[in-house]
């Protein structure tokens, strides 16, 4: 396969796995995207990590789905559902993601960001659903989760327009962590990523499924939900640490049991 994702864990249990396409601007091609599937799942299930930092070049993250792929579908071929199963096996990642953007995040690349638990832009980062322009809408989230991230009024403009926006605009609407000053996204997405990687790795899991909840249930349901995954955090061995660590006013030492 292709050598289109690098990966590395660091000494803070954080994963760093880099789309690697250049000349395609990492389009997210049919090969990339089971190469990053399958390494976020690989990672998943590595009690060694426990925040993963995805990111692409300092020229793009992800420049969207393969339109060269999309040009050669016939308008009447059957829809191709393994072009869905890729948003479904990262839905299902538990490990919490953080997007590093700098540069092109349009379409699917916008979506790739959206998916992931946290964004950490560049100042000179663009984002944008340039589907239109292309006489598709989004399919992976595009008019979900921007709508959800800025609102109905701003999303409807840029879904339909195609239109682009940049970093300040994508933090001013809520839609990134952080936008950072040139050249440091990267590592203040480690460092973000970081920090989270310090924290206890199964309370991590738990309240990044909890938060989810709160865009896929209404309030009661999420709630109830909410306290199940709460109940799962106090069965832990890292809650009875985290809490004697406090008593006895020290730094706590997370097991991941
Ligand atoms: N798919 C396939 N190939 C792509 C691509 C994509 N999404 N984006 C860029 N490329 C290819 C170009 O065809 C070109 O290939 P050749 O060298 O063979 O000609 C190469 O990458 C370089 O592209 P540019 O010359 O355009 O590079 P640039 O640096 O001038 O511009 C860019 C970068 C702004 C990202 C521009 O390439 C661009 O606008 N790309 C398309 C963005 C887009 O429309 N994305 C939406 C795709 S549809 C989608 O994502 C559906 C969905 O929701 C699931």
């Amino acid at each position: 396969m292709a050598e289109l994702v690098e990966t590395g864990v660091d000494e803070f249990h954080v994963a760093l796995v880099r789309l690697d396409s250049p000349e395609t601007r990492n389009a997210l091609s049919a090969a990339m995207k089971e190469q990053l599937a399958g390494e976020l799942e690989r990672l998943d299930a590595d009690p060694e990590v426990r925040c993963v930092v995805v990111a692409g070049s300092d020229r793009v993250f992800a420049a969207g789905a393969d339109i060269k792929a999309m040009a050669a579908r016939d308008p009447s071929e059957p829809p191709d559902p393994e072009a869905a199963a890729f948003w479904t096996r990262l839905a299902a990642i538990r490990t919490p993601l953080v997007a590093a953007v700098a540069g092109y995040a349009l379409g699917g690349g916008c979506e790739l960001a959206m998916a992931c638990d946290l964004i950490v832009a560049d100042e000179g980062a663009r984002f944008g659903q340039p589907e239109i322009t292309l006489g598709i809408i989004p399919g992976a989230g595009g008019t979900q989760r921007l709508t959800r991230a800025i609102g109905k009024q701003r999303a409807m403009e840029y879904v339909l327009t195609g239109r682009r926006f940049d970093a300040g605009t994508a933090l001013a609407w809520g839609l990134v962590n952080k936008s950072v000053s040139e050249g440091r996204w990267l590592e203040e997405a480690l460092a973000l990523a970081r920090s989270i990687a310090e924290r206890p790795p199964l309370a991590t899991k738990l309240a990044k499924q909890a938060v989810l909840t709160a865009h896929e249930q209404d309030l009661s349901e999420g709630l109830r939900t909410e306290r199940s995954l709460f109940d799962e955090a106090m069965a832990t061995e890292d809650r009875v640490e985290g809490m004697t660590a406090f008593l006895e006013k020290r730094d706590p030492e997370f097991k991941g049991r």
